[in-house]
């Protein structure tokens, strides 16, 4: 067990973990669908509300100011964060979904044509695979796909000829459902060679694994803020300089407007220029807060905590479940992040997470917004338990057990 998360610490720093369901503990293993927030993020949000609320970029008093500063400030932590060579290279959207939608909408209409090709992996989450289906529909721009091999890799075999002539190579860093992280810069360098452009799916990654934009080199990245221990509301496109001055507004009004007369309209600089709307502000403020708690554990630490918890967890299940038990995705705790979805038999995960709640257990079944992946693996569905700093052996033990429960249900 890594000694450099304390996580019993760590737990009361999360005022949820503290309270009660169905009588017991609440065993949180659900992180990879949302976070659990520590109280410093919950205290910066009311702080902001109750002695700083106001609009931002606006205002000529000092608590306007003190919001547009808070906003900004938000916006250093996170470039600093993932490497970013300048803030104005951080765009706030809504989510995760809203900056994958920004590329495609915006960056992809203005770019692509009938028969431009984009590469996707079978593995993307829905939020990077319906904009470029729409874009199908709308422009009549191809969709390949790099595939999944049945341990949970990507298959490269094919990688030249898939990004041969394609525009556009669009992945996620780590798997949502199976925790594999893909080889970021392989595909960034594979996207380059054939003259496409490499947006990077952050959102499993930037919460586990240290990130560096600038040494993945790709054009865009996005990610979410509410799985990082920040508020919902808020999420994070990255893209160069370069990149976002080519690409036109996404949403249009306020913020991202310099001028408009009865004949048009003239663009905000960056980033303003894809914030259209009052921003969110208390969000941003939130998630400024979740990045300096993150940094103050020190990625590194996360990462190896998540390291070496997923291996006590694959063991523990391997070890109580056998062959019952079935674990999607890499073998190797190394390869992939803490999120283990799994079939117990023939039990359906909906049934299996129905019984788990009994016991505090949140486990998330479904098909976790990755429906071409769960075709590809022959399953409609699984359970899948996510870990992140504040889980440690007990949580894994008190999902085994909850396993156990199950099975014992199911067998009568
Ligand atoms: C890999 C991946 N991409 C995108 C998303 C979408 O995030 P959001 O719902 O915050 O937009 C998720 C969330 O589940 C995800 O896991």
């Amino acid at each position: 067990m890594s000694n450099r998360l304390d996580v019993g610490a760590l737990k009361k720093d999360f005022p949820i973990l503290d309270r009660e369901v169905h009588g017991g503990r609440l065993v949180y293993l659900d992180s990879a669908n949302t976070s659990q927030k520590p109280r410093s993020v919950l205290d910066a949000m009311s702080g902001y509300y109750e002695r700083s609320n106001a609009n931002v970029h606006r205002g000529t008093y000092l608590i306007a100011e003190e919001a547009t500063a808070a906003l900004e400030g938000a916006r250093a932590k996170v470039a600093r964060f993932i490497g970013a060579p300048a803030s104005r290279e951080v765009v706030f959207t809504k989510n995760a979904t809203e900056a994958l939608n920004l590329v495609a909408k915006a960056w992809g209409r203005a770019n692509l044509r009938a028969g431009d090709a984009v590469v996707l992996t079978e593995l993307e989450h829905h939020a990077n695979i319906v904009p470029w289906h729409q874009l199908h529909d709308e422009l009549g721009i191809e969709v390949r796909w790099i595939p999944v091999t049945a341990d949970g890799h990507l298959d490269l075999t094919d990688l030249d000829r898939l990004v041969d002539g394609a525009k556009v190579v669009s992945f996620a860093a780590m798997s949502n459902v199976l925790g594999t992280m893909l080889p970021v810069e392989r595909l960034v360098a594979a996207a380059h060679g054939a003259g496409a452009i490499a947006v990077v799916d952050a959102s499993q990654h930037v919460p586990h694994v240290g990130t560096d934009v600038r040494s993945w080199g790709a054009d865009f990245v996005a990610f979410t803020g509410h799985k990082m221990l920040g508020p919902t509301g808020i999420g994070v496109l990255w893209g160069t300089s370069e990149i976002l001055a080519a690409t036109p507004p996404f949403l249009t009004g306020g913020e991202m407007i310099l001028n408009v007369t009865k004949e048009g309209f003239t663009i905000n600089e960056l980033p303003w220029k894809f914030e259209a709307g009052t921003p969110p502000i208390a969000e941003a403020v939130g998630l400024g807060a979740a990045v300096d708690y993150l940094s103050a554990l020190g990625m590194d630490a996360v990462r190896e905590h998540e390291v070496s918890l997923t291996s006590y967890a694959l063991r523990t299940l391997h070890e109580r479940f056998g062959d019952d038990l079935k674990i999607h995705g890499p073998a190797d705790p190394a390869e992939r992040g803490g999120v283990m979805s799994f079939s117990y038999k023939d039990v359906h995960p909906h049934d299996l997470t129905q019984v788990f709640d009994e016991y505090g257990v949140c486990v998330r079944a479904g098909h976790h917004c990755a429906k071409p992946l769960m075709r590809e693996l022959g399953v409609a569905a699984t359970a899948r338990a996510s870990l992140y700093v504040y889980n440690d052996e007990s949580d894994v033990d008190a999902l085994a057990d909850a396993i156990q429960s199950a099975a014992d249900f199911f067998s009568h």
